[in-house]
């Protein structure tokens, strides 16, 4: 395998720069240039993530690759291009914003396009199919450049998409990083734990981005070497949107008052239940418990303890009864 990974990461790299001159430069990028801007991506942006567009043409990076001398069987597994029937290649990436994704070293293993076409029979975003070196379950994208950031930035932050990780990095947080639009993966959280306990995550604000956040939580938690933030933005906005109307400033606040996982999930728990109804209050205050009754720092269990029995008006003496009875169960 090793004769050819460098053809293939030799394939990627010049992709990277021929989708990038295509934007910067060309007649065929100004559609290209016009979705950019629209999505307020400048110049320093537009490099410091290396962002191309594939024109619309099928054959355009695979008439230049072939003319500087690279073969097809190279060019076949590099998985920028799709194969007919009868054995030609044709671009797989057009008319798409060109994201590279990098491996922890900063080396493009593949691609991620945004269709900038209204034309909803296509997918939103295209990925490079799995190759030997690209895999999608091990990518989050900036994580090289991120992992950098992290030194002075004291944490990285867990973004949904790549138009989040930008917006952050123009909102001066440029230690963002994202997994590839699926559920973060075990491999990622290793990936992780090896730059920093510190973590945000700062899903989308909608339903699924909520939920996909109690599942990350839970294992950074299982894992056991984090120390977490949560952010949740009103409004189902994703960070990019929250930036775009509420500004650099606010949404910096937005990160520093990350929730704890365990505020988090306590505000999510409430919001289950109609705490005017009796019997409702009192599971819900029980399921709380079990939440608190997780915590292993005992300063941190008294802090929650405490405030749940004044949001729910009842004494904190009982609550720390049912506590201590909730951790004896556990043992
Ligand atoms: P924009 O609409 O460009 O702002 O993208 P977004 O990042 O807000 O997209 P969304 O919240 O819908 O999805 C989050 C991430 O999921 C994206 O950044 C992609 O990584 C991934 N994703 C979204 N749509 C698709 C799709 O159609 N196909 C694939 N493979 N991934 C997708
Ligand atoms: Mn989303
Ligand atoms: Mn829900
Ligand atoms: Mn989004
Ligand atoms: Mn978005």
């Amino acid at each position: 395998v090793s004769g050819k990974l460098s053809p293939l990461l030799k394939i990627q790299q010049e992709a990277v720069d021929f989708y990038h001159r295509v934007l910067l430069t060309t007649k065929a990028g100004e559609r290209g240039m016009q979705y950019a801007q629209k999505r307020e991506l400048n110049n320093d942006i537009l490099e410091h993530f290396k962002i191309g567009y594939a024109p619309k043409e099928d054959n355009v990076l695979i008439t230049y690759l072939r003319g500087k001398g690279y073969q097809d069987d190279d060019l076949a597994e590099s998985g920028l291009f799709v194969q007919a029937k009868d054995g030609r290649l044709f671009d797989r990436f057009r008319d798409r914003l060109m994201f590279p994704l990098d491996n922890e070293h900063g080396r493009t293993i593949g691609f991620s396009g945004r269709r900038i076409s209204n034309d909803k029979s296509e997918a939103k975003y295209m990925n490079s199919p799995e190759t030997p070196i690209f895999t999608k379950s091990k990518v989050l994208f900036h994580f090289a450049e991120a992992r950098k950031a992290a030194r002075s930035e004291g944490h990285l932050v867990l973004y949904e998409g790549y138009m989040d990780v930008i917006a952050a990095y123009k909102a001066g947080i440029k230690a963002g990083i994202a997994s590839m639009g699926t559920s973060l993966t075990d491999d990622q959280v290793y990936m992780l734990r090896r730059i920093t306990p510190n973590i945000i995550v700062n899903y989308d604000g909608d339903d699924p981005g909520v939920h996909a956040e109690e599942r990350a939580a839970r294992m950074f938690n299982k894992d056991g070497n984090f120390n977490l933030g949560i952010v949740v933005l009103p409004e189902n906005l994703d960070p990019d949107e929250y930036v775009k109307k509420y500004g650099t400033k606010k949404y910096q606040e937005e990160v520093s008052g990350a929730l704890t996982p365990t505020d988090f999930f306590l505000k999510r728990l409430a919001q289950k239940y109609n705490l005017d109804n009796d019997r409702e209050k009192i599971t819900y205050l029980a399921e709380a418990i079990k939440e608190i009754s997780q915590v292993r720092n005992p300063v941190e269990q008294d802090m929650y303890v405490e405030r749940l029995a004044r949001s729910a008006g009842v004494s904190i003496d009982s609550l720390k009864a049912n506590l201590a009875r909730e951790r004896r169960r556990n043992n």
